[in-house]
């Protein structure tokens, strides 16, 4: 066949989300995408990705922005370009999987405020997942994006890729994009998959996402390309590279002189590229200074950068820094006793916490977390393979594995979601769908919103993440104290691996050791949390910190206290919790006790080791 026409590739542009995101640390605010928008509605890109559950999150919990305000106000300047989103399939913003109900408002109103293309996807690949997500955004409008969770294991075969794709062709999608996360998809199983993809699925049009991380990307792009893919994301060159996209100029000068017209208008995208070079220095996240331009060992163990940056910071904080190989050699044993997950959210924080637990105790699985243990039991949904039958034997015991689709298990969540707000804090429906994804979070916004403006705590300042506060925090994480070995002593360890549940930052939901949803931003914005000070003596015998966060007497917001004063617990008995890395992390009675008087008040910092209630 002789092709008459310009062969054509469409750029999406994901400055206002992945790039700041993987780069910033979200911290992009609404002010900054309104100053350059409409060079970026103009510059000819096919869709501007600038929506999903991180950024939703960080509005609200270090930003104090309404989410759901920011797409209005993006959509009233974008006439020109859909705006584009990331929408984690039933865990729709967060990190759990939510009801149908809950999805499905959401994605409504989504629709309503400007959201035109959904990329649905999820972690496991199971498609049971995706359901809700697809069928919701076809009701009301919306371009549905399936995708595939690119990752390596024997299952994880371009032909199952394919039937993958077929049973999300099946449910409706208007597009697939292959989401290499990690960066680790080669140039010729690009062009393998996309042209097996093509061959079964001539008429699905298919978008290439991935990360610069390894430094393959832009070659990479190349060949899918070149194999078929319409589509494929950059960002502008300021966010581009390291753990972000390839730039837009780059592939634009690759492909045009392939013969492809991708229709980028270059002084756009020099315009823009101006803007955020100097918005740089107040919002780069300068921890981010020392990060390798590429980082080749991505292509042997397969983790994305953000978790392997999120593991090194929390073996820090626990004096184990030199565990650091070892937990990267047992994350992949790891991976394939669990059936070969994809790492990504939320399953990058479970295997990761997993793999430093089975380090740090010596001996493997002695220790399983509760979001293991629900992995295994099935909660997630479908591991890609079988979990090593014994080991599912070992964790699970008596207990039932699942096998029907797991939202299925959850009663409806909107009546009960809006029953618990107070509606004198409630300003939207928006407001009710904020707080069903992130409660705690929300809830304190919603607070901090209904102040008057003298009276709200002020918004961390522009340029917050300077170089001096960064390497202070590095000098302090060096000269935290050692802790104790810890195989000997189970209590004590028992503890620890709690904390590395809290600390790996992501777990909010499903991953969380209490029931009540308090969910978490990525790993890549967890802040870095201020090294621990020796456990100070105490005078009396008391309770103390098990670690560094902020301290609550009830486990979720408006609930009951966990124990009052005066009040005999058992050993093992949740007595308050500490908020740590987003997390809510329940503190227990080392011993049958008497709880004399709490020493702390609700809300207030404590370090670890800090005495939090008196006891006898
Ligand atoms: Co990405």
């Amino acid at each position: 066949m002789v092709k008459t026409e310009k062969k054509r590739v469409r750029f999406v542009d994901t400055t206002l989300r992945d790039a700041h995101q993987s780069l910033w640390a979200t911290r992009m605010r609404t002010k900054d995408i309104l100053g350059i928008l409409e060079a970026v509605d103009d510059a000819g890109f096919y869709a501007i990705e600038c929506w999903g559950g991180a950024t939703f999150d960080v509005c609200m919990r270090f930003l104090r922005e309404d989410p759901w305000e920011r797409l209005r106000q993006i959509k009233a300047v974008c006439k020109k370009t859909p705006l584009q989103m990331l929408l984690r399939g039933q865990n729709c913003l967060g990190y759990k999987h939510y009801p149908d109900d809950v999805l499905e408002r959401c994605v409504a109103k989504m629709c309503e405020n400007g959201m035109d293309i959904f990329r649905c996807f999820d972690a496991l690949n199971d498609v049971r997942n995706l359901e809700a997500a697809i069928k919701a955004v076809k009701k009301y409008g919306g371009h549905a994006q399936g995708t595939i969770c690119y990752t390596v294991s024997p299952v994880h075969t371009a032909a199952n890729f394919v039937k993958f794709a077929k049973e999300q062709v099946d449910l409706g999608i208007d597009s697939l994009a292959i989401k290499d996360m990690a960066g680790i998809l080669t140039p010729a199983a690009a062009r393998e998959l996309v042209g097996a993809l093509k061959k079964a699925l001539p008429d699905l049009p298919i978008e290439v996402h991935s990360h610069m991380t390894s430094g393959m990307a832009p070659a990479m792009y190349m060949a899918a390309v070149e194999a078929g893919a319409g589509a494929i994301d950059c960002a502008v060159a300021t966010l581009s590279g390291f753990s972000s996209q390839p730039a837009h100029g780059t592939m634009k000068a690759i492909l045009e002189g392939l013969g492809y017209e991708t229709g980028v208008k270059v002084d756009r995208i020099t315009e823009i590229d101006e803007y955020f070079k100097k918005l740089k220095p107040q919002r780069a996240l300068q921890a981010n200074a020392n990060a390798e331009v590429v980082d080749v060992q991505v292509l042997i163990h397969h983790i994305p950068g953000g978790m392997i940056s999120n593991t090194r910071s929390q073996l820090a904080q626990q004096g184990a820094l030199d565990k650091l190989p070892e937990v990267l050699e047992e994350l992949p044993r790891v991976r394939k006793d669990m059936g070969y997950p994809p790492l990504v959210t939320p399953t990058s924080q479970i295997m990761g916490v997993q793999a430093v637990l089975n380090v740090l105790t010596g001996k493997r699985y002695e220790t399983v977390t509760n979001e293991t243990r629900q992995y295994v039991a099935g909660y997630y949904g479908r591991s890609p393979a079988p979990v090593d039958p014994k080991l599912e034997k070992q964790i699970l015991g008596k207990e039932k594995k699942i096998t029907c689709r797991p939202a299925d298990l959850l009663e409806p969540g909107l009546a009960k979601a809006a029953k618990e707000l107070d509606p004198k804090l409630v300003q939207s429906e928006e407001d009710i769908l904020s707080y069903c994804m992130f409660p705690a979070v929300a809830l304190d916004f919603f607070k901090w919103r209904a102040k008057p403006e003298g009276e709200r705590d002020p918004i961390p300042a522009d340029g917050e993440l300077t170089i001096a506060k960064a390497a202070e925090q590095a000098k302090q994480a060096k000269e935290a104290p050692k802790p104790a070995p810890l195989s000997a002593d189970d209590a004590k360890f028992a503890v620890i691996g709690k904390q590395f549940v809290a600390l790996f930052g992501s777990l909010g939901g499903n991953l969380k050791v209490d029931a009540s949803a308090l969910a978490a931003a990525p790993a890549a914005e967890a802040p870095a949390q201020e090294a621990a000070p020796a456990p100070a003596a105490a005078p009396k015998k008391t309770l103390n910190a098990t670690l560094t966060g902020t301290f609550y007497r009830a486990d979720a917001p408006g609930k009951a206290n966990m124990a009052e004063e005066g009040a005999a617990v058992k050993a093992g008995q949740p007595v308050c919790v500490l908020e740590a890395m987003k997390l809510f992390n329940p503190v227990k009675a080392t011993e049958d006790c008497k709880i004399v008087r709490f020493l702390v008040k609700p809300g207030e910092t404590v370090q670890k080791g800090e005495p939090l209630a008196e006891i006898e």
